[in-house]
């Protein structure tokens, strides 16, 4: 659960680019941050969901019970890979890497068991089976969203492995996505 309390940023010229901001965000909640250009969204985001890559001028925020604003840095590292999974909107792949290496570096780092394989899994239940050992220029957009989810899924689902997989596959389903295995 995310509790948001307060938020306030402040940049040098004086004005608040959050004015106190609140809200929660409860497992399993789906929310859709709308508002006009410039309103802070990204700067809500990158305080609170993102795990403190941004740090707040005043007020709090709780990520399943611990305090992230004034967290020391050498701590959040730790926090993003555990507990946070982001898929930006250009899917931050790396280039140079195949499909089944960019996911198989997530799991690493996530120290899953045999991260090669589990990998190739997660691809395989998402319809990316035959994508394996193709380059994220070589995919569609759709298909690199598919490879974030994967990668992202190894990265923080919590469980056995089957299990996430098959929340993964769910995730990826619920896209609406016309790769979904149906
Ligand atoms: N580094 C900065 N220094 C000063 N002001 C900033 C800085 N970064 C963002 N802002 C200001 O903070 C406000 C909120 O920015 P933010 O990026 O969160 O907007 P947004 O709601 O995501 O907008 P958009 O829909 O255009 O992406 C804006 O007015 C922006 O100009
Ligand atoms: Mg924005």
């Amino acid at each position: 659960m995310v509790i948001v309390r307060d938020l306030v940023k402040t940049y040098g010229t004086g004005a608040n680019a959050l004015n106190g901001v609140s809200m929660d965000v409860n497992a399993g909640e789906v929310l859709v941050l709308m508002g006009p250009s410039g309103s802070g969204k990204t700067i809500l985001i990158s305080i609170s969901i993102l795990g403190g890559i941004l740090t707040a001028t005043s007020g709090s925020v709780t990520i399943d019970g611990r305090e992230i604003v004034g967290m020391p840095e050498k701590e959040l590292p730790a926090l993003r890979r555990d507990l946070f999974g982001f898929i930006f909107q250009d899917f931050t792949l790396f280039p140079a890497l195949t499909a089944l290496e960019n996911v198989a570096v997530m799991c690493r780092l996530k120290n899953v068991p045999h991260p090669s394989r589990q990998a190739a899994e997660l691809l395989e239940s998402v319809g990316l089976g035959a994508k394996l050992k193709s380059y994220p220029a070589d995919l569609s957009g759709g298909q690199k969203q598919g490879v974030a989810m994967c990668g992202r899924c190894c990265a923080n689902a919590s469980g056995d492995f089957p299990e996430r997989r098959r929340g993964c596959a769910e995730r990826w389903r619920s896209q609406d996505s016309a790769l979904a295995p149906r």
